[in-house]
């Protein structure tokens, strides 16, 4: 298939998400000669503009290292650019004579990568099915977040494209999915005897996924009020490791047993409750570092008076015989102190104690990011004469043990991966189902009865309270998470 001409179709190629992030993808993809060679690439937006002024405005994002100018330029030659609306069956058709264009009548393949806003994404899935479907060859979409922003809406945007497209077809990007620790997860589990057999609730006290920004919503307020954090990462991103984590084993690594099982897992777990939620918002931070940081609601694009979640910690909990008892906290922030995604397996105390009360947990840390790492929290004797503990960690942190090369970017995969036609790493329609299923409710509750968020100061660790509740989930800290 790889011999064949490929088109890929950027649509919303004028917007925020293609410039800083898609045509870069598309770009190292180019350059590191991992597309099939007949790839050309179109642009598709309202704007209307040429590819020399969308080349313009992605210089930014874009890096290109000495000695690559030549297939740099050989890059935007591959490149074309036609403005249209989103609504129009007649543009499509003129989007479609482009692409046919470079096909030259022969096998050819399509992919479209759905960079709009939600408003307008089932006009083009609709314009998409009508005008532009591959002649001979496939068509695939890929789509990004939101799916909707609640279980009936979702439902909707799901049966929509179902009456478009194949599931084999529908690419829904969750990009965290595409990150090297994340694909690692179950390498880890399932390729070692030595968590195989304690990765469960005898042995396990809590399970702590996070996930950290230390920057505010930046201009995108307006977008995020109708979100809300969520929606913009737990729902999707968090739920994701947190479905990896708990799993059964699949039967295979066919991507369909793969999604079978986090399916599974995911019906085990009820619908979030209100006790088990704590959400904040940011404040904002005059003394921060000689540097001002305003609060959520000082962005002139946030709605006066919002309660829209910056921050929030829920427990999910897994009623299975594997899970049954055993908190899986997800917890997320915007404007905290640092940056920061990792998973934290806390292990139970160690029975029948002989060191006086001096062991600490073990505790496994996945770091997502940033600076991947592995490493497995331990107590040992403190070398000397005497016979103390300290905790210790055996430590696979991968800028000491590989090179920074071999850790490709989340988006540079997953792209590569609809050429390839590979969705072991994409969003099934029912996975998604049962994410709202999850959440639907807790959001409604919070949105109906205008619960205020807790305040934190900008660049701060979170509210204070949700300390105390990562306590009452019987997650021990050591040092500060
Ligand atoms: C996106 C969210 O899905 O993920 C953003 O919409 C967030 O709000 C981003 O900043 C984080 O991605 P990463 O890869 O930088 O951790």
């Amino acid at each position: 298939d790889f011999d064949y001409p490929h088109t890929f179709i950027l649509l919303g190629a004028s917007g925020d998400l293609a410039k800083k992030k898609i045509y870069p993808t598309i770009w190292y993809l180019y350059r590191d000669n991992v597309l099939p060679k007949n790839t050309k690439f179109v642009g598709y937006a309202r704007t209307s503009q040429t590819v020399s002024e969308v080349r313009d405005k992605c210089k930014k994002y874009i890096k290109v290292r000495p000695g690559e100018e030549d297939k740099y330029e050989e890059f935007w030659a591959a490149n074309d650019y036609l403005a249209g609306a989103y609504d129009k069956r007649i543009d499509f058709e003129k989007l479609n004579q482009l692409i046919c264009k470079n096909e030259k009548g022969i096998v050819a393949n399509r992919i479209f990568y759905l960079a709009v806003p939600p408003t307008v994404f089932e006009d083009v899935t609709v314009n998409i099915k009508n005008s532009c479907i591959a002649i001979k060859g496939y068509t695939r979409v890929i789509i990004e977040k939101p799916f909707g922003r609640d279980d009936v809406s979702s439902d909707k945007l799901s049966n929509h494209l179902a009456n478009l497209f194949k599931e084999e077809q529908i690419y829904r990007i969750d990009h965290y999915l595409g990150k090297e620790m994340v694909q690692n997860l179950m390498t880890i589990r399932f390729a070692n005897q030595i968590f195989c057999p304690s990765w469960n609730r005898s042995n396990i006290a809590s399970v702590l996924i996070s996930f950290k920004e230390p920057f505010g919503t930046e201009g995108r307020g307006g977008y995020f009020d109708d979100f809300g954090m969520i929606r913009d990462v737990m729902q999707n991103h968090l739920l994701q490791i947190l479905s990896l984590i708990a799993m059964e084993k699949p039967v295979s690594l066919h991507p369909n047993d793969i999604r079978d099982e986090k399916v599974k897992v995911l019906r085990h777990i009820p619908a979030i409750e209100m006790k088990d939620i704590l959400v904040g918002q940011y404040v904002g931070n005059p003394n921060g570092n000689g540097e001002e940081k305003l609060g959520y609601l000082d962005d002139p694009t946030v709605p006066k008076g919002s309660v829209t979640p910056t921050y929030a910690l829920a427990a999910l909990w897994i009623n299975n015989a594997r899970w049954e008892g055993v908190p899986f906290i997800l917890r997320c922030g915007k404007a905290l102190n640092e940056r920061k995604a990792e998973v934290r397996i806390q292990y139970k105390d160690v029975p029948g104690d002989i060191f006086g009360g001096n062991t600490k947990r073990n505790e496994l840390v996945i770091r997502v990011q940033p600076g991947e790492a592995l490493y497995l929290k331990m107590m040992s004797k403190s070398p000397g004469m005497k016979f103390d503990l300290v905790e210790t960690e055996l430590d696979l942190t991968y800028s000491m043990r590989y090179r920074e090369a071999d850790v490709p970017d989340a988006y540079e995969r997953l792209i590569l991966d609809v050429f390839t036609g590979t969705q072991m790493h994409f969003v099934r329609s029912d996975e998604l189902k049962e994410a709202w299923r999850i959440f639907t409710p807790i959001l409604q509750q919070l949105e109906e009865n205008h619960v205020q968020p807790h305040p934190y100061v900008f660049g701060s660790r979170g509210p204070a309270a949700a300390d105390g509740k990562l306590a009452e989930y019987n997650f021990k800290y050591s040092g500060s998470y």
